[in-house]
């Protein structure tokens, strides 16, 4: 395969939000799904998020756990995955968490929107940057060249856009969700699945892999994207 076995993890409410109408990163994971979520980052070698998830929420992506990090460097890998932003206009302050935690290795595929300036100042920040010629990142090419970095197993880490984007391409092996026992509401909350959507017809199949009951409440669902007819429904 020319792109890595990709995976995207997301928290989501038992209606489907990953975030409240607020739009500010709220806490959904329960203790024991950040140790899941921490696990997940360990075993992958790089960890993507769409343009809005990086640049208004600012996420480190770094493993927590000392000793996932000391595993990892036993494998003779670094400390943690690297982590990718795909947005077209990249924006990112130079003192952001995504930037700056780490040590971790950092690539951001952009556009022609972010300034020559902005380029030139992330690349002194060791920031590994690939501009794309179109109004928008090609996907498969950004996957065919994480491929080519030597990412093999990658972690999509949202938003909604971001991973709509890539399972609309064909771009998503799993997904697994943390279904946390609570309910945000709101129209304009956002779901794991965003973007303009598919008529029913083209909806996107899904196989279900695993469900795991938690003590706390939650449900761990696990899926594998599959064929129409997988599971009778057409
Ligand atoms: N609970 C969870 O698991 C979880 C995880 C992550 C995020 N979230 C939530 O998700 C929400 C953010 O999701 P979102 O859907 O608004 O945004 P998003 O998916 O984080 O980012 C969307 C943006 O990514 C960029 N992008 C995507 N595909 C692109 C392409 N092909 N080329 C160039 N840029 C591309 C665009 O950035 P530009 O705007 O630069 O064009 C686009 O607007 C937040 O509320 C956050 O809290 C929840």
């Amino acid at each position: 395969m020319n792109r890595p076995f990709v995976f995207i993890n997301v928290a989501m409410t038992a209606d489907g939000k990953i975030d409240t109408f607020e739009r500010k990163g709220a806490a959904i994971s329960s203790a024991k799904d950040k140790e899941r979520v921490d696990k997940l980052r360990a075993e992958s070698d790089a960890v993507l998020v769409g343009g809005h998830t990086l640049l208004d929420e600012d996420p480190k992506l770094t493993v927590r756990s000392e000793s996932l990090r000391a595993e990892r460097l036993a494998r003779g890998l670094s400390a943690n995955p690297m982590k990718v932003g795909i947005t077209t206009k990249a924006d990112i302050k130079p003192d952001s968490n995504f930037l700056n935690i780490g040590p971790a290795r950092i690539v951001i595929f952009t556009t022609h929107q972010t300034s020559m300036e902005k380029i030139d100042s992330l690349r002194a920040h060791h920031v590994e940057v690939f501009v794309h010629e179109g109004p928008r990142v090609d996907l498969p090419s950004a996957l065919r060249t994480l491929k080519g970095l030597g990412v093999n197993r990658l972690m999509v880490e949202g938003g909604g856009t971001m991973n709509f984007e890539l399972m609309k391409l064909g771009l998503v092996d799993e997904v697994t969700a943390y279904v946390a026992p609570m309910v945000f509401g709101g129209a304009n909350a956002p779901t794991m699945a965003e973007g303009l959507g598919v008529p029913r017809e083209a909806a996107l199949h899904l196989h279900l892999m695993d469900v795991e009951k938690w003590d706390d409440g939650g449900v761990i669902l696990k899926y594998k994207f599959g064929r129409k007819n997988d599971n009778n429904y057409t």
